[in-house]
């Protein structure tokens, strides 16, 4: 009887890390969150979460001996979105307490062979990319080889999510010669280039198969449209396009056939001044899907058949699916909550494409095929 690999699951909410660990028991987790652990709870009773700071944790928290650690550390400081406060400065400084839990468990003698730190793409230029290289040093002065994948969701399910993630490993794994596509971007590989030369020394350019090409789109995925609530005022909306935007609408509208798209409001500033613009996009995929922070947050479905237009909100479940989530997932009852929770998240297939094509042949001692 082979042992499953175990793993501690960190920055947790709703668990999507944990569920595309496949073959792995995740054996603890822990998110500070109510509405997070409750979601967490409700979909994972079996696994042990332990919600509060990760600062207030200690290794006598941890169980046992993991094989894996993953981190889904917030991003907000270092999101190209936002200001760029820095990996140290506020939420994001959380990583640095979950580092602590590392170092921690290795001098217990209990750390893990693989740690994946999962981040927004601009983790790799916060700071001038300090924040990259704090934590790709951390990882190398602990004894791992290190390396990072930009991994965009949209390989696996209609919706644009790049997202970065940096894998540090002790023992053998399948590694690449150099960088090579779709994983290693341009913009990682000059991150790289940067990075001190005892980081360089310990990279690798790890390697994992490109999956088959995506077959599903957004269409695909949304609710029927007699289920759903419609706006009223589409109109206004759909006045905040801007004149790209409204072109694409306005062809597809004109082409009578039912096309379905994704809006979001932007501010953008445009002959010096902040305007509310409305993007759409019609190429089958979803927006990257964000927090619900405010009403510019969350995304439309906008519907053209028949030469009339539609407009919605994108449901939690919609968002739910749009992150590789089974039906049977429950969903905070709040769409709000539903949204906040997917938002936030890490989408399924590419933490199992990540799991099937590295972590797992990591974690056997397995090097590529030759
Ligand atoms: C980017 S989300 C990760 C979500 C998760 N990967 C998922 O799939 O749902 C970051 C999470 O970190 C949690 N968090 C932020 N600061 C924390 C801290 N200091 N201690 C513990 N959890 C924290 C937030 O509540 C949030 O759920």
């Amino acid at each position: 009887m082979s042992i499953r690999p175990t793993a501690y699951e960190f920055f947790a909410g709703g668990g999507l890390a944990g569920m595309g660990l496949s073959g792995m028991d995740v054996t603890f987790a822990n998110d500070m969150d109510a509405m997070k652990a409750a979601a967490f709870r409700a979909n994972h009773g079996d696994v042990r979460l332990r919600q509060g700071d990760v600062w207030a944790l200690t290794p006598a928290d941890l169980p046992g001996r993991p094989d894996l650690c993953w981190a889904s550390s917030p991003c907000q400081d270092v999101s190209l979105a936002g200001a760029r406060g820095g990996l140290e400065a506020g939420r994001s400084g959380a990583f640095w307490g979950f580092w602590r839990l590392m170092q921690g468990l290795a001098a217990e003698d209990r750390a893990p062979r693989v740690i994946v730190l999962e981040n927004v793409i601009g983790l790799l230029t916060s700071g001038q990319g300090r924040d990259f290289a704090a934590v790709c040093t951390a990882m190398v002065e602990a004894g791992y080889r290190v390396g990072a994948l930009e991994m965009d969701a949209a390989l696996w399910l209609p919706q644009s999510r790049p997202r970065l993630f940096v894998v540090a490993i002790r023992g053998e794994a399948p590694v690449a010669a150099g960088p090579s596509a779709p994983f290693h971007s341009a913009r990682l590989v000059a991150a790289q280039e940067r990075l001190p030369r005892a980081v360089r020394e310990a990279w690798a350019w790890w390697s994992l198969p490109a999956p088959p090409r995506r077959n599903l789109d957004l269409a695909a995925l949304l609710e029927p449209d007699d289920a759903v609530e419609w706006l009223a005022d589409a109109d206004a909306v759909l006045a905040l396009a801007a004149p790209l935007h409204r072109a694409r609408l306005d062809a597809a509208v004109a082409s009578g056939e039912r096309r379905v798209g994704a809006a979001y409001r932007r501010v953008r500033t445009e002959n010096g001044r902040k305007v509310q613009r409305l993007e759409i996009r019609f190429d089958g995929l979803a927006g990257c899907l964000r927090t619900p922070a405010g009403g510019s947050s969350r995304q439309y479905v906008v519907v053209c058949d028949g030469g009339r237009v539609r407009v919605r909100r994108l449901t939690g479940r919609e968002a739910a699916r749009l992150m590789g989530v089974p039906e049977d997932y429950r969903l905070p009852g709040a769409q709000s909550a539903a949204l906040k929770l997917m938002g936030d998240a890490v989408a399924v297939p590419v933490v199992r494409a990540l799991t099937q094509g590295l972590l797992s042949p990591a974690l056997e001692g397995r090097r590529a095929a030759a």
